[in-house]
């Protein structure tokens, strides 16, 4: 998994959040120039206060809402020159796009046309795409020939946005990958950039955390009688390190290709809410208890990567164990004293 060809300046979207500035502290790390964009719809400053205190020469970022300014980014892309772009700028609550569906589609998907006209079909696009563009599918694991469909807003944007890249790549002769996260948890090796939790989490993992930081020990498990190996949700969770390393084979893949590729960045192993939370508390030597409720609207049974796409084609496999990705994403918690 060594990064041959890795190029000197990138433009991130979306760096002042949870993967963009993982991503982006990472790039850095390895002597990349980074242009980070974000407009803090869903983030504070703080990650983008860690980058730039930490890389002063190498890091450069520009306040903007990508969705609105188009003129403002192209000059800004202008000015930069990126090598290639890699698209993390979206919003990502699913439960929210299912109340506030107008802002959803403007946001997610202008910002990916916005993306796409401020670009020199050269540079190559690297963008943020994610499982949920499989929707409820009987045949697991997914693969990325498995046909899309989604119930949720928030999929729908995703697909849009894949398909807007491949419209361009046919009609102008874009480049570019979209990787499809399954479900990102953890923390880089330093800890330090990390997931803002300035709304209350509604994933399993920061949910997890934050009854223990709050002294509750409890959580609501959503659904015991789904059609899973013990009755509870069955997901694909990919360490945060993993997902990053993903990015960087994508981006020497991007190089090396024509038109548009989608990968799936997973472990290909699905693991049910309580094994989750058995191996949460044995990483932590915590004691959440649970209990079951009803299920939450639009949660599908089971969701788990085939990956040997990426293996194939990226040269990317994942490394890291959910003992792993509990215990890094707890102790990123707890050295950045979220919830406190
Ligand atoms: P995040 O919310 O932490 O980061 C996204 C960043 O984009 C935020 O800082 C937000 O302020 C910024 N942003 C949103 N709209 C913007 C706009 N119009 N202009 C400029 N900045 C804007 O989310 P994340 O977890 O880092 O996710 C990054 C990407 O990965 C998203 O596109 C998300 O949909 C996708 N994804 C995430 C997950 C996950 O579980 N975290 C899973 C699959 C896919
Ligand atoms: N769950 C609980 N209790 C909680 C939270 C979650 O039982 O308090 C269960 C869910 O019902 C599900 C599993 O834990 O079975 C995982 O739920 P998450 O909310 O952590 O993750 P999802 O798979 O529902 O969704 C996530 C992102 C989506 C993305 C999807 C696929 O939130 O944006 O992964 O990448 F689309």
């Amino acid at each position: 998994m060594k990064n041959q060809n890795l190029k000197k300046r990138i433009l991130v979207t979306g760096a002042a959040g949870y993967i963009g500035g993982t991503f982006a502290y990472e790039a850095l790390n390895k002597g990349i120039s980074v242009f980070g964009i974000d407009n803090f719809l869903n983030s504070t400053k703080r990650n983008i206060d860690i980058l730039e205190k930490k890389f002063p020469k190498e890091f450069k970022f520009l306040e903007l809402d990508i969705s609105e300014k188009k003129n403002d980014l192209k000059k800004a892309v202008c000015s930069f020159m990126p090598d290639v772009v890699v698209h993390f700028a979206g919003l990502k609550a699913v439960g929210e796009a299912e109340e506030k569906p107008e802002l959803y589609w403007k946001n997610n998907v202008n910002s990916t046309l916005n993306i796409l006209d401020s670009i020199n079909p050269n540079i190559p696009i690297i963008f943020s795409s994610s499982a949920t563009v499989y929707g409820q599918n009987e045949l697991q694991p997914l693969t990325e020939k498995t046909p899309l469909s989604t119930t949720s807003v928030y999929g729908q944007t995703k697909i849009a946005s894949e398909n807007l890249i491949k419209e361009y790549s046919k009609l102008k002769e874009y480049k570019g990958i979209c990787l499809r996260y399954f479900n990102p948890v953890g923390s880089h090796n330093d800890c330090i950039i990390s997931e803002n939790f300035n709304n209350k989490p509604n994933n399993l993992m920061p949910k997890l955390i934050e009854t223990v930081m709050n002294g509750q020990n409890k959580i609501s498990i959503f659904g015991n009688d789904y059609k899973t190996k013990d009755g509870t949700g069955e997901r694909d969770y990919i360490h945060i390190k993993d997902l990053i390393q993903g990015h960087f084979c994508a981006i020497d893949k991007a190089y090396n290709t024509k038109g548009i590729h989608c990968y799936n960045l997973g472990t290909g192993k699905a693991t049910s809410v309580l094994e989750l939370i058995n191996e949460f508390n044995k990483a932590n030597n915590t004691h959440v208890r649970y209990e079951f409720t009803s299920r939450r609207n639009g949660d599908v049974d089971i969701c788990y990567a085939d990956p040997s796409l990426a293996e194939k084609e990226l040269k990317w496999i994942a490394t890291q164990t959910l003992h792993d990705m509990c215990k890094d994403a707890f102790t990123a918690a707890e050295s950045n004293k979220l919830y406190m």
